[in-house]
């Protein structure tokens, strides 16, 4: 109940017979005798209410949003005790409680008494109000609300139409769960890149995150308690990632929006680090803009870690004047390394590391049939770049 108190003002302007609908008030104001917030707990049908920060949200929402989750409570102070390195038997002894007591807690059956609360709170560092509310992070970093499938969305939920054929590819061809599972075999440099993000222990912000994820199963391999927010500018590969990760993860810090990283919905100075693993250079929009955008959301201090590939210019002479012509007025941003983009977003700090190379001929993207109907095979460039926003 006590998120009910937190705006000041409110003006009811009419009663209504809303049916199920509720009003969720941040101030504790009152009519006919009966506290809103009581109403809310009784799911009495209330007043229709004049006031800009009001949500109206149906009963079944309102007890949902007062009541603890205990399953999301048991996984959020089950990765509080992992990374202090303890074991439930650790945990039970040093509280006097039996293993089985922690295994309940864990597991969403039982929430500890308030002085066991108390002493979780102390020993983790964290208040009790994080251990027990759900925390909407999109909110606080957006100030949107998440939609009721625990996704925001900063474009329409409807897919693109030239995507929808590739989305229906993506599931029906299980990609996200065969990247994911293949991202499970050791790669050792994907491996550190993973480690090296999961390692700020902030918010990390994978942006493009497509059918392969990016770098976030790697991070997850690392940490699978890392606070990642999961995005593409595809709702329903981001819905896709989100059922998926639901089952085979449950980690209560995953989030999930669907935005274009061109226009980030978040606020200034926000993300410790953007884990971006092909996002940008496959993007759809003006790179440039991507990396102001990156530059912008970032604290100082944060990095953006992004890989991608690039034809050097020197394959691009070797071609027929004719083709050099139709590639460069197609798809001028593939001979171009985005380093000067990088510099002039902002960043300070710029270290590349050459990840590999690969050749159009066993390529499936446009750039690749591109390249086949003009007759050549181009070699690509891989790779990670560490910007640092100084
Ligand atoms: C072809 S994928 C490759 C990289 C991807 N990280 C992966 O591992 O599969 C590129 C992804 O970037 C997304 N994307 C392209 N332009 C974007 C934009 N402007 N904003 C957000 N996502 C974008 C696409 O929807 C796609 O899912």
């Amino acid at each position: 109940m006590k998120s009910l108190y937190r705006i000041k003002t409110a003006n009811i302007t009419s009663f209504g017979t809303r049916g199920r609908s509720i009003i969720t008030l941040k101030a504790s104001v009152s009519f006919n005798n009966l506290r809103l917030c009581d109403a809310v707990s009784m799911k009495r049908p209330v007043a229709s209410i004049s006031c800009a920060k009001c949500a109206i949200i149906s009963a079944s929402e309102a007890e949902e949003r007062f009541i603890v989750n205990k399953i999301r409570f048991g996984k959020r102070i089950s990765a509080l005790r992992r990374s202090k390195g303890l074991s439930q038997a650790d945990l039970a002894q040093s509280l006097g409680v039996t293993p089985q007591a922690v295994s309940k807690w864990e597991c969403g059956n039982a929430v500890p008494d308030l002085d066991l609360l108390l002493e979780l709170s102390h020993m983790y560092r964290v208040s009790i109000n994080e251990m027990l509310e759900d925390r909407d992070l999109l909110f606080e970093l957006t100030g949107q609300k998440t939609d009721s499938d625990n996704i925001a969305y900063f474009v329409p939920k409807q897919e693109r139409g030239y995507n929808v054929a590739w989305v229906r590819e993506i599931r029906s061809g299980g990609w996200i769960k065969r990247n994911w599972e293949s991202a499970q075999s050791e790669n050792p440099a994907m491996d550190e890149v993973g480690k090296n993000i999961a390692s700020c222990n902030g918010i990390i912000l994978e942006i493009g995150a497509g059918p392969g994820g990016g770098f976030m199963p790697y991070v997850l391999k690392a940490n699978p308690d890392a606070t990642i927010i999961i995005s593409d500018l595809s709702p329903a590969i981001v819905s896709e990632w989100k059922k998926f990760l639901d089952k085979a993860l449950g980690s209560p810090n995953l989030y999930y929006a669907a935005f274009d990283f061109c226009r980030m919905p978040f606020k200034d100075n926000c993300i410790d680090i953007i884990s971006d693993g092909g996002g940008i250079g496959n993007c759809e929009g003006d790179k440039a803009e991507a990396l102001k955008e990156a530059y912008r959301v970032l604290k100082p201090g944060g990095r953006l870690i992004t890989s991608t590939g690039f034809v050097s210019r020197e394959t691009l002479a070797s071609l027929p004047k004719s083709t050099q012509r139709v590639l460069l007025e197609k798809r001028p941003d593939v001979f171009e390394d985005l380093y000067e983009d990088t510099v002039l977003a902002g960043f300070g700090k710029i270290d590349s590391v050459i990840s590999g190379s690969w050749q159009t001929d066993s390529d499936d993207s446009a750039i690749a049939d591109l390249a086949r109907s003009l007759g050549v095979n181009l070699k690509f460039t891989g790779y990670i770049r560490y910007c640092t926003k100084t």
